[in-house]
């Protein structure tokens, strides 16, 4: 079932920013890539690198400034051979200039969870 939450106002976020947003249990980043916004999780799929720290956006395409893997924002795809993770994106919705982000759902990738199964081995 959807949980739309608003997050912020559209204005917000400026063309080619990314910034984080709390959204109660986890954090989301907004990125405004010029023709509307995508959320998605705050770290970079490879090695935790955080996007709106470390991400550079430009004419709709996000760079992770650690080791440049790239996704196009426009097509929620990835934008180089060298990338081998896309992003997960949450739903989200602009009414009256409110940003509204579907959280009914943590989006987390695979090493999140290996790491976790990994310390439960340990400790179990
Ligand atoms: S941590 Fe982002 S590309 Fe490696």
């Amino acid at each position: 079932m959807s949980k739309w939450i608003k997050v912020c106002e559209l204005e917000d976020v400026p063309e080619n920013n990314i910034k984080k947003f709390s959204v109660g249990d986890f954090d989301i980043v907004l990125a405004n890539y010029g023709e509307g916004l995508r959320a998605f999780p705050p770290v970079c799929p490879h090695m935790r690198e955080p996007l709106d720290v470390s991400g550079l956006l430009d004419q709709g395409i996000l760079t992770c400034g650690k080791h440049v893997w790239q996704w196009d924002l426009r097509e929620c795809t990835k934008a180089s051979s060298m990338t081998e993770e896309n992003l997960l994106f949450y739903e989200l919705k602009e009414e009256n200039g409110d940003i509204f982000v579907d959280v009914s759902e943590q989006l987390s990738y695979a090493w999140e969870e290996e790491e976790e199964l990994d310390d439960d081995d340990f400790f179990g």
